[in-house]
């Protein structure tokens, strides 16, 4: 594959990972995952991590990870275009959803750790707590799949292409965000 491909590609099944935490914004809000809880006087998490946006962000996630599936499928692609074959692409969707809000969480764990209040500004933790978790997760639990997008190959290429782009991604998506209201912060 040549490194214009395998760049978009990497960014492309990354989509999953980047998706859920814009839409947990939207369905924020009720009961936090942390149930007001704190610990060495200072909140686990927060009232910023809640289980509608876990439950929804990652739901979200996954409907648009189905969709690029299916985009996949109709493209006649027999690994759908970088998530692998089935029914491995499905989980690996569902991992890439559900681990960037889990690194999302540890984030605002480490943050509350740190003193920070909700929606404080952490330089590097808000951008890429999401991208470690979902990285992690899918290097954990699906390696090999892992390993020949990020790695393998002119992989690497894709890896540094979307750690430069995520930080990029992230503040557009807050400024909207901001803009129209939905969030408090524009980071
Ligand atoms: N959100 C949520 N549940 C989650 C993640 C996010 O409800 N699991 C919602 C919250 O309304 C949150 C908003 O999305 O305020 C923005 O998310 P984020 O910037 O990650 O949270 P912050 O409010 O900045 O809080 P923290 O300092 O803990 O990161
Ligand atoms: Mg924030």
């Amino acid at each position: 594959m040549d490194v214009l491909t395998s760049i978009a590609i990497g960014i492309w099944v990354f989509i999953p990972a980047l998706v859920p935490n814009s839409a947990a914004v939207l369905f924020g809000g009720g009961t936090p995952v942390d149930f007001g809880r704190s610990w060495r006087g200072r909140r686990v998490l927060g009232d910023g991590k809640t289980w509608r946006g876990l439950a929804g962000g990652t739901l979200t996630g996954i409907l648009v990870g189905l969709l690029q599936l299916m985009a996949g499928d109709l493209y006649g692609s027999e690994d759908y275009l970088g998530f692998g074959p089935m029914p491995q692409a499905l989980w690996i969707v569902l991992v890439l959803a559900l681990g960037s809000l889990l690194g999302d969480m540890a984030g605002a764990f480490i943050k509350r750790r740190m003193g920070l209040e909700r929606g404080a500004k952490a330089a590097g933790l808000d951008q890429y707590d999401f991208v470690v978790g979902a990285m992690l997760l899918t290097l954990l639990l699906f390696p090999e799949w892992f390993l020949s997008i990020y790695v393998e190959g002119n992989g690497i290429f894709a890896l540094v292409a979307l750690l430069v782009a995520v930080p990029v991604i992230h503040r557009l998506v807050n400024i909207i965000g901001f803009r129209k209201g939905l969030k408090k912060e524009p980071w």
